[in-house]
């Protein structure tokens, strides 16, 4: 519906926005530590749609959630009418109506936006095939803890142009950085988000010229949720993509490693590269919780916080 924000990608937001969501994740993480009450969402209720799995994305909502005074409700496909053919739109409008906002994780990235054209509450992206925006505001609320802005610096990604790569092209135009992807012949991000960042975006094949000057190395599993079949093909076209402590020391001094998780040690990453000292995973991780909190509450207070 017209003046409902939504959060389908990051470009949904202003690059302000963005950085003001940050800085409320940080307070909020302070707030959650400090076991401070901090309950701006009373009363208000999330809406969870869950077509793919998930541990991070659903227990950070609900656990959010929680702490905001608020609830969540948990909808898979397998008990809901949404499992049985029951319109997009349909449920949209009539979720809509229940509950204050709405999270959508599913295959099509149409469907997250046809469910957000019919809803008069916010729709959240929690990952579609194409992208994967709720991670990134917590990749970027870590590196900024760790390292400060992101802006002017150089960041890579390795491996499957995939939904979270997409999102990286999306964070390289929001918070202004350069970003190396390193794939693969064939596997490549979108090809139109590529277009419209040219100049902002490379595609190398190397990995060692990828990492040169990079000071965030990100990669992802090879094969995504839905790719299950296409599994032994995408070992073999991405044999050798690896992250591992060799490779990030090729990259900047400072140079932090992330993954969105679950990980595959030994294929894209190596078995120590989680407990390298550059990794910062957990910390990615655990923000997941703050960074949707505060993104929860510009959706749904239309600020950050009361
Ligand atoms: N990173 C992430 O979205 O994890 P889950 O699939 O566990 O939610
Ligand atoms: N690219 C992965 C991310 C999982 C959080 C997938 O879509 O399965």
């Amino acid at each position: 519906m017209a003046n409902t924000r939504h959060f389908l990608t990051l470009t949904d937001f202003t690059t302000d926005e963005l950085h003001g969501l940050i800085q409320r994740a940080d307070e909020l993480k302070k707030l959650f530590r400090s076991r401070t009450p901090h309950e701006t969402l009373k009363g208000r209720v999330l809406g969870m749609i869950f077509e793919k799995s998930s541990t991070r994305t659903r227990v950070s909502f609900e656990a959010g959630m929680a702490q905001l005074g608020g609830d969540a409700i948990f909808l898979s496909p397998r008990d809901t009418q949404l499992g049985r053919g029951e319109p997009i739109e349909d449920s949209a409008r009539v979720l809509s109506q229940m509950v204050d906002a709405v999270m959508i994780r599913t295959f099509e990235h149409e469907k997250v936006e046809t469910f957000a054209k019919y809803s008069s509450v916010p729709v959240i992206n929690a990952l579609t095939d194409d992208f994967h925006p709720c991670q990134l505001i917590a990749d970027m609320q870590a590196y900024f803890e760790v390292n400060g802005d992101i802006k002017g610096k150089t960041v890579t990604w390795i491996g499957d142009g995939n939904n979270m790569c997409n999102s990286y092209i999306n964070a390289a135009r929001m918070f202004d950085f350069e970003l190396n992807v390193c794939c693969p012949e064939g596997y490549e991000p979108d090809a139109k988000l590529l277009d419209e960042n040219k100049g902002r975006v490379n595609i190398l094949r190397s990995l060692e010229a990828s990492v040169k000057g990079s000071s965030l190395v990100v990669t992802d599993v090879w094969a995504s949720m839905g790719q299950e079949e296409e599994a032994q093909k995408r070992m073999q076209a991405f044999a050798g993509y690896q992250v591992n402590p060799a490779l990030m020391d090729k990259a900047a001094s400072d140079a932090l490693f992330m993954h969105c998780l679950p990980a595959h040690r030994g294929e894209e990453i190596s078995h120590d590269m989680l407990d390298d000292p550059r990794s910062v995973v957990w910390e990615e991780a655990g923000n997941r919780m703050h960074a949707q909190k505060a993104l929860l509450e510009f959706l749904i207070n239309g600020k950050f916080g009361e």
